[in-house]
């Protein structure tokens, strides 16, 4: 799907979209969304509106200095867990396996969304969601996103 976002108010109700429609069809199975795109694009904010649909209720800020933030997820079918990973300041996926990403990403019950993901591609599973995010003018953005 290829969406134009005029806004950031568009661009939210693009992500609260994807993620109530990839819950429904996923019955457990782990979701990891790949989040690329240049800095501002709006990957944190897509991030943001994703995890507020899906009912997390505290603030959702980018990880980039904690690497990785995981929230509980309640009343969810089938999904228990939601982790947010920003690899901005990575090169390759050592630290990542250090803190046990393997394991997370093929967890029944695990929602995994990772901005920057182009940077550690080698721990992504292959059939992984993409949303690439791009400029267009200020406020506009490309939104693409590859269910695979
Ligand atoms: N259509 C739009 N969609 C998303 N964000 C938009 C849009 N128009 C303007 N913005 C603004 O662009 C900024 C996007 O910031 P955001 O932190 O979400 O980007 P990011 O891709 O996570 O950046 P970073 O690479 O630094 O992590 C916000 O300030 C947001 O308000
Ligand atoms: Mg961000």
């Amino acid at each position: 799907m290829e969406y134009t976002s005029h806004n950031s108010e568009e661009t939210k109700k693009i992500a609260s979209d994807t993620a109530l429609d990839l819950v429904a069809r996923n019955a457990g199975e782990p979701i990891v969304v790949a989040l690329e795109g240049e800095l501002g694009a709006g990957k944190t904010t897509f991030v943001q509106a994703f995890c507020t649909a899906l009912g997390v209720a505290e603030g959702v800020k980018s990880p980039t200095f904690l690497l990785m933030k995981q929230y509980e997820l309640s009343g969810v079918l089938n999904y228990t867990k939601l982790y947010h990973l920003d690899c901005y300041r990575l090169n390759n996926s050592t630290e990542l396996r250090q803190i046990g990403i393997d394991e997370i990403l093929k967890t029944s019950g695990n929602i995994v969304l990772i901005e920057w993901a182009d940077r550690v591609a080698e721990i992504l599973p292959t059939n992984n969601i993409t949303v690439h995010m791009d400029h267009i003018t200020e406020h506009e953005r490309n939104i693409k996103i590859d269910v695979v």
